[in-house]
């Protein structure tokens, strides 16, 4: 199957009450992890690519190893561009062959969010592309947008339907009270998202796909088995499970995740370098790095995302 773009997963997944699972990929043993757990179970999926991974791997490597992984496994995917930072990146992305673009003008005013997100929305429209845009600033370090706590704004619901009305954008991240990263919440910090938020959006915008980034949960036991390798990231805590599944429930038809992933490819190969001392073929470490991605991506679809055997035939 060829790449699709995601209007029609997303009509589907809202209609159907789950969402679609959005990974980034930096490499060739992440892309081939999720392809073979979609692919084990039926899910649709979006690969999505940072500005921060194409500097590290090439938007050309990382396009062509996702439309080879569709290519051989036949999964309903599309290939996204996650947090493009500017009209120019975006346009660069469709001419390799992405089928979907986020312009994240979140940290700019409300009307020049509105004047970017339309000028990609007018160029990708014609070229059967979506584009996801952003309202409400996440806390935490967004690749080229870091945001400091006190400046985080979690969306407005009565800008939502102007935002969506003036730019034509097809799908829009909020702000609800994720953040990017390992440190969601702080240390005596129960955590919380704003469903009141999401429903007064969902009245506004029936219909309407909703993003939600920062959506990690940073497995307790991971982190834990981390610790004692001696990796530095105690007090991290994530967004827990069963708020992500009553999200995708709702409104909410893509669920970002970066973080899990590079925590669970950090302890595979932490861990097969401790039981394998004499061990010093990357295919070893790369490989057991590839098993946990395809674990997780698994793990999520099932008990996260509800999209198990959901992809289109
Ligand atoms: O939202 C940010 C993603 O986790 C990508 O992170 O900019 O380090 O590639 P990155
Ligand atoms: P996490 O850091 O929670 O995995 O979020 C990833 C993300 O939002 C990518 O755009
Ligand atoms: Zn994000």
């Amino acid at each position: 199957m060829p790449l699709v773009n995601t209007k029609f997963m997303f009509k589907k997944a809202y209609a159907e009450h789950y969402a679609i699972g959005a990974f980034n990929v930096c490499n060739m043993e992440t892309v081939q992890g999720i392809a073979e757990a979609c692919k084990q179970a039926q899910s649709p999926i979006i690969f999505q690519v940072s500005p921060g991974a194409q500097k590290y791997a090439g938007i050309k490597y990382l396009a062509n190893l996702v439309k080879i992984a569709v290519d051989k496994t036949g999964i309903e995917a599309a290939l996204h561009l996650d947090h493009g930072n500017s009209f120019e990146l975006c346009k660069t992305c469709i001419e390799n062959g992405f089928t979907s673009v986020m312009i994240d003008g979140s940290s700019l005013e409300f009307d020049k969010n509105i004047e970017l997100t339309k000028k990609v929305v007018d160029y990708a429209r014609n070229k059967n592309i979506s584009v996801e845009s952003e309202l409400g600033r996440l806390q935490g370090v967004e690749d080229h947008v870091e945001c400091p706590n006190e400046h985080s704004l979690f969306t407005d619901p009565e800008q939502v339907k102007e935002f969506v009305e003036k730019t034509g954008v097809d799908s829009l991240a909020i702000a609800i009270g994720t953040s990017h990263g390992v440190n969601k919440f702080g240390p005596d910090t129960v955590p919380d998202l704003k469903f009141d938020i999401l429903k007064k959006i969902e009245k506004i915008a029936p219909g309407f796909p909703i993003v939600l980034h920062g959506a990690s949960s940073v497995n307790k036991n991971i982190i834990q088995e981390l610790l004692k390798f001696g990796v530095n990231i105690s007090g991290a805590k994530g967004v827990p499970e069963e708020m992500l599944c009553k999200a995708a429930k709702m409104s909410v038809c893509k669920i970002n995740i970066d973080s899990d992933l590079r925590l669970a490819i950090t302890l595979a190969i932490k861990k097969f370098m401790a039981e394998n001392p004499e061990k010093f073929d990357p295919r070893g470490y790369f490989g057991a790095a590839r098993e946990a991605v395809c674990e997780l991506v698994k793990n999520k679809i099932l008990n996260v995302l509800g999209s198990f055997k959901k992809s289109e035939p």
